[in-house]
């Protein structure tokens, strides 16, 4: 949910990021504002992941720079981050297969403190079904429930800003759409969020701006409605013939 005059609260400015010779960023800006549902679009390889990376410091820029808020998070380290506000829902889930659904919950936490009942209580509610399946091992969840408690996890370090690669990847339709209602949800209780969804379609229903990616670029950017009726991005993404 938007507020008028909303902060910015991400920017990104001419990030570069490079892998030996390949350059998957080159020169990238952008920027997200409080209370935003930003959307990243673009075919594979196009440098959505590793921009995603670069801001939750799992990999190093080569150039460029990352600002939170008002602080210059380029190249810190991802602990750091993580305590400033910002995690992560990494592709493929990641839960930790031998350990219960509790415990990979209370791993999101490892940088805090205080006390985490209420916490997992609010998970919980939003997931009834974790709830259900706390002491089962997170390895023998199905793909839906892994999505569900990494979703989950990334909360549990109560971020301002969540970051999700490729949510709905491997997943029923119908399970989709209850991720989907779920990062709604999260939305309207004052979570920012960044979004990298290959079901364009979807990506542009659920965001309120989004960026269109293209070998290491921003191609196109705007409002998701005028994107969504946007001819060149209908045609490359959204699979509609002119
Ligand atoms: N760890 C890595 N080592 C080398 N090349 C990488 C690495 N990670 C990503 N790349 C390359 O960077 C480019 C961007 O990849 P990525 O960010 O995963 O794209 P997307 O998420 O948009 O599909 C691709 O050419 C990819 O092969
Ligand atoms: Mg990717």
């Amino acid at each position: 949910m938007v507020k008028e005059n909303a902060k910015t609260l991400l920017e990104i400015n001419n990030l570069q990021i490079r892998f030996g010779g390949i350059k998957a960023v080159d020169g990238l800006s952008l920027s997200v504002k409080e209370g935003e549902i930003v959307t990243l679009i673009g075919s594979n390889g196009a440098g959505k992941s590793t921009t995603m990376k670069a801001i939750s410091g799992m990999v190093k820029p080569f150039a460029g720079e990352i600002i939170f808020g008002s602080d210059n998070i380029t190249g810190q380290a991802p602990n750091v981050i993580v305590s400033k506000g910002i995690t992560m829902v990494p592709e493929g889930r990641r839960v930790f297969p031998n350990l219960t659904v509790l415990e990979n919950l209370k791993i999101g936490a490892y940088l805090r403190y205080d006390n985490l009942t209420n916490d997992i209580d609010y998970v919980y509610s939003l997931f009834p079904r974790l709830r259900e399946r706390s002491w089962q091992l997170a390895g023998t969840l199905s793909g839906g429930e892994q999505q569900m408690l990494a979703v989950g996890r990334a909360l549990m370090a109560k971020p301002k800003l969540i970051m999700m690669d490729e949510p709905s990847l491997g997943l029923a339709p119908i399970v989709v759409a209850e991720i989907f209602e779920i990062i709604k949800e999260i939305n309207r209780q004052g979570i920012t969020v960044v979004l990298n969804e290959q079901n364009a379609n979807m990506a542009l229903k659920i965001g309120d701006r989004g960026y269109v990616f293209e070998t290491g670029r921003i191609s196109m950017s705007g409002k998701c409605s005028d994107l969504a009726n946007d001819p060149k991005v209908q045609e490359a993404y959204l699979g509609k013939s002119k």
